[in-house]
């Protein structure tokens, strides 16, 4: 069977795709600080590691007979995929998918690429910017996934654009970017090298509809 290591596991998206791949035949390691947060739902499927991704030590202890890490991390980037990928190439995993944001190019347009510059500068995005850096130079086969602005609706419905192209629409749902995550864990040769903008579609503006 398949071995997935989940990295902050707790987090939002993360949480959707454990519960996507439950039905799958996959075995997945639940990596997250304070473990005390999550239930096992299926323990022959599932397991449970704490750990921080600032530490090389819990995530080379963590990375053992793993076919592919998801990162799905916040916090001190950077040096977490730094870790990531020493984490990696010590334990000799090689594929990588990795969350990471809009904007990191300078890739969306307009009136709401400048939006986004207002919210999002003045540490985070240099940060996943600077991360996104480290897993392109790492040499693993990774995927980075950018989304849109995310919402909680349930629905999947999303369309992607490469990192040569300009970002589409404004806004995507967390369940839409579980799907992604899900779809490239199950068939992890699709999207390597890539780096792949994630929105709804028809959703152009100057800012996320919801956003007041
Ligand atoms: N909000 C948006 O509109 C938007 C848009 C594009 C991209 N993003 C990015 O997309 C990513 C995933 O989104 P999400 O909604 O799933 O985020 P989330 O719920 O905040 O999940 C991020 C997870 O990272 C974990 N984490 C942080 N530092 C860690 C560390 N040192 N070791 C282990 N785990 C650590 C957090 O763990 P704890 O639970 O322990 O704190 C949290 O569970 C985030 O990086 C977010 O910034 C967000």
């Amino acid at each position: 069977m398949k071995k997935v290591i989940i990295l902050g596991a707790h987090g939002k998206i993360a949480q959707i795709v454990t519960r996507q791949l439950l039905t799958e035949d996959i075995k997945q390691t639940l990596f997250l600080r304070n473990s005390a947060r999550l239930r096992l739902e299926d323990p022959e499927k599932e397991s449970i590691v704490e750990g921080t991704a600032t530490s090389l030590f819990d995530l080379e202890q963590a990375m053992t007979d793993v076919d592919i890490v998801y990162a799905n991390l916040a916090g001190k980037i950077v040096e977490e995929a730094q870790n990531v990928v020493a984490a990696m190439k010590a334990k000799n995993v090689k594929r990588l998918i990795w969350i990471s944001t809009l904007g990191i190019y300078d890739e969306v347009p307009g009136k709401y690429g400048e939006w986004n510059h207002e919210q999002l500068d003045g540490g985070y995005l240099e940060s996943y910017a600077e991360a996104a850096k480290v897993i392109e130079a790492s040499g693993l086969d990774y995927t980075i996934i950018r989304p849109a602005w995310l919402d909680d609706k349930d629905e999947i419905d999303y369309e992607l654009t490469n990192k040569d192209e300009t970002f589409k629409g404004t806004e995507v749902s967390r369940t839409s970017v579980a799907d992604l995550v899900t779809k490239i864990i199950l068939d992890p040769k699709e999207y390597i090298g890539t780096s792949l903008g994630v929105n709804k579609p028809n959703t152009d503006g100057d800012k996320p509809a919801w956003y007041r």
